[in-house]
């Protein structure tokens, strides 16, 4: 039988530009390399409207690199209520963003939010650290975090679609 449900991922941070377009750039290409890639759609927004239309930060995008995945093509945009009803999976960066997330949930939409790192099997830290004013150290962690936090959600979409 052909397996047609769909699921829809939407990662979100605060900007946009450094650790949600890194989640979108991980998974899109785990995606590609497992067997449920036409079965799962991915985006990325931000809380805030600050970086609208940017590219990826050009740290975020080196350090993606030295590990093979793609970013620069990826453009900033700002997460809204229709995402609510667009997407089943609402993945928030840190608390910050759960709890803006939060506040513009429409009561009515069926969209899952939760924390992004609760997918990282053995995962003591619950949220990814925002690198933007710290250093090489900080992107690294992020790649590492989001490349856990990637494999479990790619293990939990299958299941999902597996049982139908
Ligand atoms: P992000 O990081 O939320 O991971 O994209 C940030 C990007 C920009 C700013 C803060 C965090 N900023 O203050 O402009």
């Amino acid at each position: 039988m052909i397996n047609i449900e769909k699921k829809s991922v939407l990662f979100v941070c605060l900007g946009n530009i450094c650790r949600s377009p890194t989640a979108h750039g991980v998974f899109q290409r785990l995606l590609e390399e497992s067997e449920i890639a036409d079965s799962v759609a991915v985006d990325s927004a931000g809380t805030a409207a600050w970086h609208i239309g940017k590219s990826p930060d050009s740290r975020s995008v080196a350090m993606a690199k030295t590990k093979g995945y793609e970013l620069s093509h990826l453009r900033a945009r700002q997460v809204s209520e229709a995402d609510f009803y667009d997407f089943d999976y609402i993945l928030a960066m840190d608390d910050s963003n759960f709890s803006d997330l939060l506040s513009i949930q429409p009561s009515s939409s069926g969209a899952d939010l939760r924390m992004f790192l609760s997918f990282a099997p053995n995962q003591p830290l619950t949220e990814v650290p925002d690198p933007y004013y710290n250093g090489d150290e900080s992107f690294r962690e992020v790649v590492a975090l989001v490349e856990s936090a990637c494999h479990g959600l790619l293990d939990h979409l299958r299941s999902e679609l597996a049982e139908g």
